[in-house]
């Protein structure tokens, strides 16, 4: 297997993760959700009743997908931001018969590796150009010849995961990067009633919870830190000023956690803040994307839960 780029994210993480428990409301990043573990994990999400979002991309990418696959156009090259399984991936895979080259990148390198070896079994004619890495870090688009366009792919709503100005910070970056006429292809999700969103995200069966502690055990095996996962409780709830779910990991109890030696002092109730979602109404997606993109087509499913956009450089 090529992968393109490679970096070594454990010292990125050292220093993120005691950065943001130093912080007055703790936090830690999103991206070390995603060892193999928490790769599978999210893939166990993506199946849950309670969670609409990958059944409805799905259905809007189903419904849609002669149009979306002629706005990609012939000779494209398809790089997806955050490939996970490829599993959407895989319908437009399905139905572009003259791509010319798809580069998964993915901070999951285990399973990045595991979903290339799947797609090379399933698609042997596809030339695929793995990449491990963060993409919040800058990055070129390979240099690949007889590509007629560049189509960044970011579906899932990950774009959810940055706060509001950092989201128009990354599509500024993700502008700058492209030439005109590329085209950028992204799943976001509505916003909707809240009991909805929230049921998303405190699924009925723990795998929200267990996706959400994984990143205290990925702190415990890479890290050498001591966090006792069952004194610490999985919660997320809507933040109406900002639009957003706020994940969380609640202290049980007043205790102290060691990274290295690097002690942190919890309260009892206080919490970690893990992951950010925001949502979005068409109109304030439109607003974020003002001035970098044109919004060449929307598709949406029946219920209106979620957007699916082909956005092409000005
Ligand atoms: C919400 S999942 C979406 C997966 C897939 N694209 C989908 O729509 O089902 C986010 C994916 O982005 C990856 N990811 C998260 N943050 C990342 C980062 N900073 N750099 C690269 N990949 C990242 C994760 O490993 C995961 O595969």
């Amino acid at each position: 297997m090529f992968l393109y780029q490679f970096e070594d994210l454990r010292s990125a993480m050292l220093e993120d993760a005691t950065a943001g428990l130093s912080r007055d409301q703790k936090s830690l990043s999103s991206k070390y959700f995603y060892d193999k573990r928490g790769s599978e994990l999210f893939e166990a999400i993506c199946e849950l009743d309670e969670y609409y979002l990958t059944r409805s991309e799905i259905k809007i990418m189903e419904r849609h997908i002669r149009e979306i696959c002629s706005s990609l156009g012939k000779r494209c090259l398809l790089v997806e931001l955050g490939s996970g399984s490829s599993s959407k991936t895989r319908l437009l895979l399905k139905n572009m018969d003259d791509l010319t080259a798809y580069v998964p990148v993915d901070i999951s390198g285990k399973f990045l590796q595991q979903t290339v070896n799947e797609l090379e079994k399933e698609y042997p004619a596809l030339k695929v150009m793995p990449v491990v890495r963060d993409y919040t870090q800058p990055f070129d688009i390979p240099d690949i010849p007889d590509v007629r366009r560049t189509v960044l792919y970011f579906p899932g709503s990950t774009i959810g995961n940055f706060p509001k100005a950092q989201a128009r910070a990354f599509l500024e970056r993700l502008c700058s990067i492209l030439s005109v006429g590329d085209g950028l292809l992204i799943g976001v999700d509505a916003l909707k009633d809240v009991s909805v969103l929230e049921a998303a995200y405190n699924d009925s069966q723990g795998i929200t919870a267990a996706f959400n502690k994984n990143i205290l055990i990925r702190l415990n095996k890479e890290l050498e830190a001591n966090f006792d996962i069952n004194r610490f409780t999985h919660k997320a709830w809507f933040n109406s000023e900002e639009k957003r779910i706020e994940m969380h990991l609640i202290s049980d109890t007043e205790q102290t956690v060691t990274i290295r030696d690097m002690p942190f002092h919890f309260r009892e109730g206080e919490t970690i803040h893990t992951e950010n979602s925001c949502k979005y109404s068409d109109e304030d997606f439109r607003s974020l994307v003002a001035g970098l993109f044109e919004i060449e087509h929307m598709w949406m499913d029946s219920s209106a839960f979620f957007y699916v956009y082909y956005l092409r450089k000005r």
